[in-house]
């Protein structure tokens, strides 16, 4: 079958031919060729985007009852670093279970405007940057997400240089890039902010060198963008006060199976031993923790009972304490399948309610923080929610008040009244400002009496595969619709 490479040849800026790329950490030889992998159909050699679910409305008639069960998509948080990490790497890589979000689509699009090859069979990419010749990806798309930024590791390391706008994402608070720009001068580079624009090099064209850093907070995408660029560096580097989540074990496993040396993925120090090359590999990756917990949340907020697979159950302790403590039924029917009730047969009269402080991982995680306090607004009593990541991701609770939620916001913590008889959300209008923050719209939505309408898709797209499709699965009444042409989509 004839191959179509999604190849984007349009580099927005080629490396300046004074201080050539070609001599950084190439290896001509690829160690898995194209057409030895055999994709199972025919390659998608053009994304259509997403940007047209902007003008979408979800409609969701509720209460509604979910059961049955839920496949979960590949973790978007996983993903995003695992095909930036492709740039460190000469020859072809294969990405498995990748979900098809707007993020990494942008990701995906951005590589191929650099000059990788990629194609794309449904959920699995392969991908060979091995043509990359632009060290500056186009700054409309890096402003878009915050994973785009990750490129400035695997590109300072691989080609000695980086020009990069500064990132977009969710608006959930400052979301600065000190704690990278740190740790890539301690590894060797000069950094600068000119003309709005991360400018980096690999001091004296000598490509990056190990060093010692230490993290003034675990930043997960720092860490990950570090972890990159030491790959490659001379020498070895010693990371502390890293992040631990799973999406760092996942980026570590990935660079080591492409021939890196990282001790440490999971604990608070990484000790990276720099090689001259990687090559290319097989990688799957793993499921979404954020996106199973949601779909446990959205079983509590329901009083239902669905299961899910596949997920890893170490990767969710925190909150599957918390569903417990509140009188949820956890059942674990195979080493990834979990149900989750909490049906009146299971849990009694009503839910308890419970309070959250969000944190690093295995701390509570940020990502299910709005999620949670949907739930807590249908348990017994008074329950707080302190947000400590982001100093900005309460935008949800105004939205969850046009619902009937009682919450009140002081500071970083919101204290959520619950209620003694589950729901007594009612249907309304409501925007989606952030990903998780639509989400938990959503949530409250399918537990809300009455019809509740959701502007804002976009940025629930961002994070969610076949959102409307799983829930309409479980038995949620939900439409999309779209205005301009009036009719469900
Ligand atoms: C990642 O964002 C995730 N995004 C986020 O997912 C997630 O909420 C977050 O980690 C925390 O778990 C991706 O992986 C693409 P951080 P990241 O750097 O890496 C401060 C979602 O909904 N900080 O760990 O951007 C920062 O301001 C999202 O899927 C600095 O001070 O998060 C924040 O307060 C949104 N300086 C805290 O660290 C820095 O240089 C945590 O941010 C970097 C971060």
């Amino acid at each position: 079958m004839a191959a179509f490479f999604f190849c984007l040849s349009k580099p927005s800026r080629v490396s300046n031919p004074e201080r050539p790329f070609t001599r950084f950490r190439r290896k001509p030889v690829p160690l898995v060729v194209l057409s030895k992998l055999q994709p199972h159909s025919q390659p998608i050699t053009q994304y259509q985007t997403h940007t047209q679910t902007h003008n979408q409305k979800l409609i969701i008639t509720g209460p509604c009852r979910l059961s049955g069960h839920v496949p979960i998509s590949g973790s978007k948080n996983a993903a995003l670093p695992i095909l930036a990490a492709t740039l460190c790497c000469s020859g072809t890589s294969k990405i498995s279970n990748v979900p098809d979000l707007s993020d990494t689509r942008t990701m995906v699009s951005i590589l191929g405007e650099m000059g990788a090859e990629i194609e794309v069979y449904g959920n699995e990419i392969l991908i060979n940057t091995d043509g990359v010749r632009s060290v500056e990806p186009d700054s409309d798309e890096i402003g878009k997400f915050r994973g785009g930024f990750f490129m400035i590791g695997p590109l300072l390391a691989r080609f000695g240089e980086a020009v990069m706008a500064l990132p977009g994402g969710c608006d959930i608070g400052a979301r600065p890039v000190d704690v990278y720009i740190q740790g890539l001068r301690a590894l060797g580079a000069v950094v600068e902010l000119r003309d709005g624009k991360v400018q980096a090099y690999a001091a004296d064209g000598r490509g990056l060198v190990g060093g010692s850093f230490q993290l003034h907070y675990p930043s997960v995408g720092a860490t990950e963008t570090l972890t990159m660029a030491a790959c490659l560096a001379d020498g070895v580097t010693v990371l502390s006060n890293v992040a631990k989540e799973p999406e760092v074990i996942c980026l570590a496993k990935f660079l080591n199976d492409c021939g890196a040396c990282i001790e440490g993925a999971g604990s608070d120090k990484l000790v990276i031993k720099g090689k001259s090359w990687l090559h290319g590999s097989r990688y799957t990756i793993a499921p979404d923790r954020i996106e199973a917990g949601t779909f446990m949340l959205a079983a509590a907020i329901t009083r239902s009972c669905i299961s899910m697979s596949p997920v890893i159950p170490s990767h969710m302790s925190c909150l599957l304490d918390k569903l417990k403590a509140a009188g949820c039924k956890i059942r674990q029917w195979t080493h990834d399948t979990l149900e989750i009730s909490a049906i009146s047969a299971d849990v009694g009269e009503n839910l308890k309610g419970f309070n959250i402080k969000t944190g690093p991982f295995p701390g509570f995680p940020t990502d299910l923080q709005p999620q949670t306090t949907v739930l807590l607004t249908t348990c017994n009593g008074l329950s707080t929610v302190e947000e400590s990541v982001f100093e900005k991701r309460m935008s949800h609770v105004n939205e969850l008040q046009k619902l009937g939620a009682k919450i009140q916001v002081c500071g970083s913590t919101a204290l959520v009244s619950g209620n003694d008889k589950g729901s007594a959300l009612s249907g309304s209008c409501a925007v989606a400002r952030d990903l998780r923050g639509g989400m938990s719209l959503v949530l409250a939505g399918l537990a809300a009496k009455g019809t509740t309408e959701i502007d804002g898709l976009a940025n629930i797209d961002r994070g969610y595969e076949n959102l409307d499709m799983k829930l309409r699965f479980l038995g949620a009444d939900l439409k999309r619709l779209a205005p301009h042409l009036a009719f469900p989509v």
